[in-house]
């Protein structure tokens, strides 16, 4: 053994240096192993609360015993349930190892030092991280007051050098949606070598009449738009979500994607999701909706000010000193939320919306460190 360093450091890429890791939400298992016997309560990565569908059970088990093959690099099985179902070609469609995955192909594929990604901030830090790693810039504009982006800042950020302009609605961390017409307006207004590029990861939790980045694009939008299996439909394990665009470019993607990025659980998880989804969706959804209108409303009776939210979580200022210290306090009482400082907000928490018994389980141990705290 020498004293010499097990590897120089200066051997990394440099925009590497600038990259912050994403820090997940606590997993469950560490906060039980600290608090012994409490029932622990996971509010803190905005999973669906439910276990995926029956028809996505039963498939991932029908699925376990081929196991020793690949899976499907092109899963065409997936990509024509969701060209089906949503009228579009299969070849406008890449599935990835979660939209996290696929933020990060897009930027490989788009993004050198010198190219800018614009997004508003607070928000999701993954195309912020996926910029960085090009050495690329990240070009940050304000989100609106009700926490939602704001359409004409992010249009003030294009410059000559701009790649990408990413609008997240509903917003995470905020819960922020944007108006359908100004998007579409917004769209319309970027220059020729911009790509929109829309995550509707909560797209299922919005109120009729919202945008819908898939018609969009059915309408003949240059765009892109990206979903998740990850929030309402309960596969976050899975790790399964989808982009559409223009074929062109999902194809020019491909050298850059992993050959085997969904595995075959997920794959077949997914499908049978697609198809159950007509039973199992809507009740979900309706559930999310008044439990977070209940929290909502609980947290208010508390004295905290939620912002108005249209996904499955809600966001709220409190000071950074306060959130670190409720953070701690609801931790103790084994309820996991998420100071939302990885995301740009360090003085505030965003908070899961789950079932009608985490519901009270929150409320009432936010009174309590509401007390402690003060
Ligand atoms: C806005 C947004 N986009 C993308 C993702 C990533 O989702 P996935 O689980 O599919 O990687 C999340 C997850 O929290 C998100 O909030």
């Amino acid at each position: 053994m020498t004293d010499a360093p097990y590897f120089d450091p200066a051997i990394l890429r440099p925009a590497l240096q600038a990259v912050e890791p994403y820090v997940p939400g606590r997993p469950l298992e560490d906060i039980r192993r600290e608090l012994g016997d409490v029932e622990v309560v996971k509010l803190a990565s905005n999973e669906g609360p439910l276990p995926p569908f029956p028809a996505a059970i039963d498939a991932i088990a029908a699925a376990a015993r081929d196991q020793n093959l690949y899976p499907d690099p092109g899963a065409w099985a997936l990509r024509d349930a969701l060209a089906d179902l949503h009228g579009i070609d299969p070849a406008a469609i890449a599935v990835g190892n979660g939209v996290d995955s696929l933020i990060k192909i897009l930027c490989m594929a788009l993004l050198d030092p010198g190219d800018e990604l614009a997004m508003c901030w607070p928000s999701f830090i993954s195309h912020r991280q996926g910029t960085m790693m090009q050495g690329a810039t990240w070009v940050p504009a304000s989100l609106r007051a009700d926490g939602a982006y704001d359409l004409d800042a992010l249009l003030a950020a294009v410059t000559p050098a701009t790649k990408m302009a990413v609008v997240v609605s509903p917003n995470n961390p905020t819960g922020g949606m944007v108006d359908p017409g100004d998007l579409a307006a917004f769209f319309d207004a970027l220059p020729g070598h911009v790509l929109p590029v829309l995550d509707e990861a909560y797209f299922e939790y919005l109120p009729a009449g919202a945008h819908d980045g898939v018609a969009m694009l059915r309408d003949g939008r240059p765009m892109v738009v990206m979903r998740t299996f990850s929030k309402a439909y309960g596969l976050a394990g899975m790790r399964v979500g989808w982009m559409a665009g223009p074929p062109d470019l999902i194809s020019a993607l491909t050298p850059v994607r992993n050959a085997f990025d969904v595995n075959a659980l997920a794959q077949a998880a997914a499908v049978a999701s697609l198809a159950d989804a007509a039973e199992h969706l809507p009740p979900r959804m309706a559930m999310a909706r008044t439990e977070r209108a209940r929290m909502d409303a609980g947290l208010r009776a508390l004295g905290l000010k939620p912002l108005p939210s249209e996904a499955n979580f809600l966001f709220m200022e409190v000071g950074v000193d306060r959130a670190r210290a409720l953070d701690a306090a609801l931790t103790a009482r084994g309820v996991i939320v998420r100071p939302a400082g990885a995301f740009g907000a360090p003085g505030a928490l965003r908070i899961t919306v789950g079932t009608p018994d985490q519901t009270d389980r929150l409320l009432a141990a936010m009174a309590e460190s509401l007390m402690e705290v003060a």
